[in-house]
């Protein structure tokens, strides 16, 4: 195992009924500002619950926030930070909601001119104004990670940011709310939580048996609860075990003492910039093509994965390898989720060319956890996706 830090501030509230408990957390004296997105929270009985937690505190909302966070509605945000002295952030939303809450608190305390440099310029966030946050979506872990990806229209970016300042203070995952996710989310968070973990495991092995343990314990979970709650979101056990393996599938734990991969999301990240594919969908596509194109550097890992978390017994470590990748397409395909770009889009020639381009232009030439994936390489994977 490779040396390492591990701090995680964010204090988790599990359960069901929790929401109200936002009132405990958040200081009395503060003036807070309630983020969230298109509407889901007023017709689910979430919203209610926070106000409700939030009587008797001097606050304000700013709603509309769109999945894939735009930048130029969270500058509006911004504004009415500022203006109303807003001191304490509250995301209430998924991955979504709380990456722009991210945003918000960094860009709220930052003394350069324009706010997309953080982003940019990837400068990392060490202290940030205090946020919490009511998890609606599981699927990014953000809930309990110091991450955020951040959507620019104007200029087709679709960057990430982080920094220790990002943590939430605090954030409460009550299963109940997952009740009204439509199938199309459900499928998304099982698929980015199962890809963070495959992001953080599917690499070479390193003699780390607790975390491998961890992470395909997290695995062995999704694949077990998928069908269930696919089925019925209003199944609580089932709820309680999907909202739980999402955080844990990225809030630092897993990644520690291990080599990580992260070229999947890398490239995915490209595609929703481009055709706005939901981002659990881009990976599905590129997750199968990458680990086909990259066997030999990570068979012995996608054997063994093979062989605990699906079971295999028969055939070369190869062999298993193969196997373990038809195994994942197919468990993506049986959610429903399609994994060929073709079946979003039909102008999908020339993409590989182009997210090549991007990674280069942004200096991303090195991907992968042996840093040996060049513009060159992506390109041959997104042309496999097509
Ligand atoms: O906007 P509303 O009306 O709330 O509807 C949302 C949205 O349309 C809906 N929804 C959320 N909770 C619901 C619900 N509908 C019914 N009932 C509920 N309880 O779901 C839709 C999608 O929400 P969104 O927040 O966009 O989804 P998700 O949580 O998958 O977040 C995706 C974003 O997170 C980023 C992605 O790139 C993408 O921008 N990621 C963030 C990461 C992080 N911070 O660590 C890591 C991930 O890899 C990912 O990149
Ligand atoms: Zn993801």
């Amino acid at each position: 195992m490779n040396n390492f830090e591990f701090k995680n501030p964010t204090k988790i509230i599990f359960g069901k009924n929790t929401i109200i408990k936002i009132s405990t957390e958040i200081p009395k004296d503060a003036k807070v500002l309630v983020l969230y997105g298109g509407g889901s929270i007023k017709t689910n009985g979430v919203y209610e619950q926070v106000i409700s937690a939030l009587s008797g505190y001097n606050f304000k909302e700013f709603g509309g926030i769109p999945a894939n966070p735009e930048y130029s509605v969270l500058l509006k945000a911004l504004d009415i930070i500022k203006k109303e002295n807003i001191n304490y952030l509250l995301a209430v939303g998924g991955g979504s909601v709380i990456d722009a809450t991210k945003f918000l608190a960094s860009a709220a305390l930052y003394k350069g001119e324009e706010p997309w440099d953080i982003l940019k310029n990837n400068i990392r966030t060490e202290t940030a104004m205090p946020f919490g946050t009511v998890l609606t979506l599981p699927a990014t872990g953000s809930e309990m990670n110091s991450g955020a990806v951040i959507t620019r229209e104007e200029t087709g970016e679709k960057l990430g940011m982080g920094g220790p300042g990002l943590f939430p203070q605090f954030s409460i995952l009550d299963p109940e709310a997952i009740k009204s996710i439509p199938p199309r989310q459900i499928q998304n968070g099982i698929i980015d939580a199962f890809t963070h973990v495959m992001e953080q495991y599917m690499t070479y092995p390193i003699q780390a048996k607790l975390q491998d343990r961890f992470a395909e314990s997290i695995m062995q979970t999704l694949i077990e609860i998928a069908p269930v709650i696919s089925k019925d979101t209003s199944n609580y056990e089932a709820a309680c075990d999907f909202m739980w393996c999402c955080t844990m599938a990225l809030n630092g734990l897993i990644q520690k003492g291990v080599p990580t991969d992260w070229a999947i999301h890398a490239m995915g990240h490209e595609l929703t910039a481009m055709y706005g594919i939901d981002h659990a969908r881009t990976l599905a596509i590129i997750a199968p093509r990458h680990y086909r194109y990259k066997l030999e550097n990570k068979k012995e890992k996608l054997a063994q994965y093979g062989e605990r978390v699906w079971g295999l017994t028969v055939g070369s470590t190869e062999e298993k390898a193969e196997q373990a990748i038809a195994k994942t397409e197919a468990f993506f395909n049986e959610l429903g989720v399609a994994t060929k770009l073709s079946q979003y889009t039909e102008s999908y020639q020339g993409t590989a060319e182009k997210v090549a381009a991007a990674l280069e232009a942004r200096g991303w030439i090195a991907l992968g956890e042996r840093k040996d994936i060049t513009p060159s390489d992506v390109k041959k994977i997104i042309e496999m996706s097509y």
